[in-house]
């Protein structure tokens, strides 16, 4: 830090590290409030390389968490908010048909337990037999016990929308985006932040991670703990639609695993920003799991392209069961599957310097989690309930050395 008669001057208010949707978010709603940004990123915004890869994610409010659907639902505003000031759509809503049995605790939650939620909430839905849900939708064969819920609310996000509004108001805003830039390390003191970059340092009051499965180099060598993540490789495939009569939803199976290998699969819409006349299927599980993202393979894994074929031939109608742009996206996940938002662990030097958001299933309630970043650099505290995301919690994290 340098000093100018006795005041400290600091490069900017707060660094990012990390230009994927969420740092994108924090980096817009700290601009907003006045404060200087400058976000470093890797690769470059918008990049396949982490989770926001590929054109589609689910905003999903059917949650078995209560708190977790009211933050969908907040942060679903937001994307409004970002789509009218942008004048771009992010959000196309095309409901969420969740549908199978009941099982244990999955990744997303369980079948039956949103239904609670939705009342509490006096949001709609209707519910479906195995008959009305091959019926209304192209799914065939499905096991006599099968129950569908749907809802309408739910909506299919356009990704690269997104990033293009994101940076158009980044910009708008003055955030300083920085790309191909690598964060070596970070130093926490009273002072504020120090940002070690290959050549240079730059200083800022407070610094947001928003670092995704790229977390842990820069954590470790930084505050030497890590992140107790595994990181999935999760492959998914487009397949040609034969039979246009059909109304493909967004949706969701949940049932128990199947000859070892998960039976969760997931499918979207046909969506003008997806690929003309195909639509995007994939099982909810990856063969290809690590902890460190530097080993990750890019090429879809034959197996998981296999079993979502196989789905696709037993149980849909009106598709080719024949894959076109196979691709992968990294998801780093908790043993509870949830995100981590929130400061620094108390073992670390002036813990609130810094925040923290990553792993779990978060594109949804991105602009959400990003405001959140910036009231915490801001404020130190969010008036959000986001004690389900502490990093305190149970199993979230690895003191090393
Ligand atoms: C989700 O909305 O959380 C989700 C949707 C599809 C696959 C995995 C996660």
């Amino acid at each position: 830090m340098s000093y100018i008669k006795n005041i400290r001057t600091y490069d900017t208010d707060v660094v990012i590290v990390g230009g994927g949707i969420i740092g994108l978010c924090a980096a817009l709603y700290l601009a907003k409030k006045g404060k200087s940004v400058i976000l470093f990123e890797k690769y470059f915004c918008g990049t396949q390389e982490g989770s926001s890869a590929e054109h589609l994610r689910m905003w999903r409010t059917m949650y078995t968490e209560y708190n977790h659907a009211v933050l969908a639902y907040k942060a679903g505003d937001l994307f409004k908010e970002i789509e009218q000031e942008s004048n771009k759509r992010l959000l196309h809503k095309k409901g969420l048909l969740n549908f199978g049995v009941e099982t244990s605790y999955t990744p997303e939650g369980t079948l039956l337990t949103p239904l609670e939620v939705y009342d509490k909430l006096e949001k709609k839905y209707t519910i479906l037999n195995k008959k009305t849900i091959e019926k209304k939708y192209p799914f065939k064969n499905l096991p006599e016990d099968y129950i569908g819920i749907f809802q309408e609310d739910n909506a299919v996000i356009d990704v690269r929308s997104t990033f293009d509004a994101l940076i158009q108001l980044n910009k708008m805003y003055n955030v300083d985006i920085r790309e191909n830039v690598n964060v070596e390390k970070i130093i926490s003191d009273s002072n504020g932040v120090e940002i070690q970059l290959d050549k240079q340092t730059v200083t800022a009051k407070k610094a947001i991670l928003a670092t995704g499965p790229f977390s842990n180099s820069l954590l470790e060598k930084s505050f030497a703990f890590k992140l107790n993540f595994l990181i999935w490789e999760m492959c998914f495939s487009y397949y040609r639609i034969t039979d246009n009569s059909l109304n493909f939803p967004m949706w969701f199976q949940f049932d128990k695993s199947h000859n070892n290998y998960s039976n969760l699969f997931y499918g979207f819409p046909n969506v003008s920003f997806g690929r003309k006349g195909f639509i995007r299927v994939a099982v909810d599980w990856a063969s290809n799991t690590f902890t460190d993202p530097s080993v990750r393979e890019y090429v879809p894994r034959q197996i998981d392209i296999k079993i979502t074929q196989d789905y696709i031939r037993n149980h849909m109608r009106g598709l080719d069961a024949a894959p076109i742009d196979m691709g992968c996206a990294l998801i780093a996940h908790l043993p509870d599957n949830h995100s981590v938002l929130d400061s620094m662990p108390n073992h670390v030097n002036y813990n609130r310097n810094i925040i923290i958001c990553a792993a779990g299933w978060a594109y949804k309630f991105a602009p959400l989690f990003g405001k959140i970043c910036s009231e915490l650099a801001i404020e130190n505290e969010s008036s959000e309930k986001i004690e389900d995301f502490s990093i305190n919690r149970k199993n979230v994290i690895i003191k090393c050395g």
